[in-house]
């Protein structure tokens, strides 16, 4: 059950579930690791594809600096602060009555983590789905026509589609009820770099073919006149989404940060390699795009009809197809397991269930929602609101709408409740090579964008993003 404890509550006297991170190192790969997976890779590279290339690059750019970089701190500074996951650290602060309003932000976050979740698992399936087939009859041989047709009978196939998604769900079922996360989590620092090196190598690759020029150009070269609100807004959910930002999973994780972290260099840290291993993905597919004759706006296909044709033409592209899909794959369980650690925690520490019986619902909860959006590509195509489907409309009110709501209120609440002494000691605790001045430049420029760029901006962005 939640802790009773109003008033402002002093760092050392938390409570710890599960103890904490040993180095300093640790707490940046497992927020790196939160932060990155399909999300940089596949969701990127079609969001930025849809949006114009350059134009919704520096789009995102501008809302990880101004928007992403200092909520990060924000729910660095709840977490670290209270000791507390998301759905209990308010009321630790503001007192159990004050705490309910404040509480909204858990429950917007609960419903995103599920609904991202029913997604996710779809495209965790699919990686699985063509890993199996890169191991088996490969990618060889095949053109852009072929690999078209090949992603549309797998994905509307319901066999198929469903099977891959249970698939994922089983494995992050089993990694859950086991309890083993922080096993992953090793294993996921070991293979994480990994993915890194082979998308490095992937870039040079790609810049190794015909039409390297014209997909760099796309990429970095803004056509302002692609820029309308609801880009804007899909490149302030793609900086939501990709940093796993305003749902609380970053308030649980920083909980168990130890007091010498510097928060604002773990958040600068994280937001630029999230932002680089994004840059790269885009690197690997935009020349691939245009060498092989593919659709930039593709949508969720994207990255799944233009990977395969990279691997094709490559010397051994069997094996980096096979390892890269698995890597990806991997990612994604790192991704998943912390997504459903939010419905998991909430369960049991709010409504009192063993974990055994967490886990089971959230399992129960997730098949529902992955099994409609797997089929949403076919047989229940047809299902839409607003010309969405299923699949798009989870992203949609996940990205768009509830992780912008949920970081606005975490920003509202450290710029405007929380005291200003308790954010100014947890920003400059643990930083040793900045002067006091220094410091204290970064923290009236943090609690400034809390205060008003990042509430204004989401604002604006969100309510000109939804009338568009
Ligand atoms: N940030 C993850 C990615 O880029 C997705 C994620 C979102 C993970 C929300 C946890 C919570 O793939």
């Amino acid at each position: 059950m939640a802790q009773r404890n109003g008033g402002g509550k002093r760092g050392d006297g938390k409570m710890r579930g599960g103890g904490q991170f040993a180095t300093r190192m640790g707490v940046v790969a497992v927020t790196v690791g939160s932060a990155v997976g399909l999300g940089n890779i596949w969701r990127f590279p079609f969001e930025a594809g849809a949006g114009g290339g350059g134009a919704f690059l520096l789009l995102n750019v501008i809302m990880v600096l101004v928007v992403g970089v200092p909520v990060v701190c924000a729910e660095f500074i709840i977490g670290r602060h209270t000791g507390a996951s998301a759905t209990s650290a308010f009321r630790k602060l503001v007192g159990e009555r004050r705490g309910r309003i404040w509480g909204l932000v858990g429950a917007s976050g609960l419903l995103a983590s599920v609904l991202i979740l029913g997604f996710y698992s779809v495209v965790a399936g699919w990686t699985l789905e063509y890993a199996v087939t890169a191991a088996g009859e490969g990618f060889g041989g095949k053109n852009a026509a072929d690999l078209h047709e090949r992603f549309g009978a797998m994905s509307a196939d319901p066999l198929r589609a469903v099977g891959w998604t249970l698939a994922f769900l089983v494995i992050n079922y089993a990694v859950l009820r086991r309890g083993v996360e922080k096993g992953i989590e090793r294993m996921a620092n070991v293979l994480m770099p990994l993915l890194f090196l082979i998308l490095a190598a992937f870039c040079v690759n790609s810049l190794l073919l015909p039409g390297t020029g014209e997909g760099l150009r796309f990429l970095f070269e803004p056509d302002f006149s692609k820029i309308t609100p609801r880009v804007v807004l899909s490149a302030m959910g793609q900086a939501f989404f990709s940093l796993s930002l305003g749902l609380g999973c970053l308030i649980t994780y920083s909980s168990y940060f130890p007091k010498n972290v510097p928060l604002v260099r773990t958040a600068s840290m994280t937001a630029g390699l999230d932002l680089l291993v994004a840059v790269m993905a885009g690197v690997v597919i935009f020349p691939a795009v245009f060498t092989f004759g593919q659709e930039v706006a593709a949508g969720p296909r994207l990255v799944f009809e233009v990977l395969p044709s990279i691997f094709g033409g490559m010397p051994g592209g069997r094996v980096w197809g096979v390892l890269f899909f698995l890597l990806l794959a991997m990612a994604s369980l790192t991704s998943t397991v912390s997504m459903s650690e939010i419905s998991i925690a909430w369960l049991t520490r709010e409504k009192g269930m063993s974990r055994r019986k967490a886990v089971n619902v959230n399992m129960a909860v997730a098949t529902v929602l992955g099994v409609m959006c797997a089929l949403s590509f076919g047989c229940i195509n047809g299902w839409r609101v607003c010309d969405l489907t299923v699949f798009e409309l989870f992203d949609f009110v996940a990205s768009n709408v509830l992780l912008p709501l949920g970081g606005m209120m975490i920003s509202v609440f450290v710029g405007w409740v929380l005291s200003r002494g308790v954010v100014r000691s947890e920003l400059i605790q643990g930083t040793v090579h900045r002067s006091g001045k220094q410091m204290g430049c970064v923290v009236s420029a943090i609690v400034f964008c809390l205060r008003w760029v990042a509430p204004v901006c989401i604002a604006i962005v969100f309510v000109a993003g939804l009338i568009d």
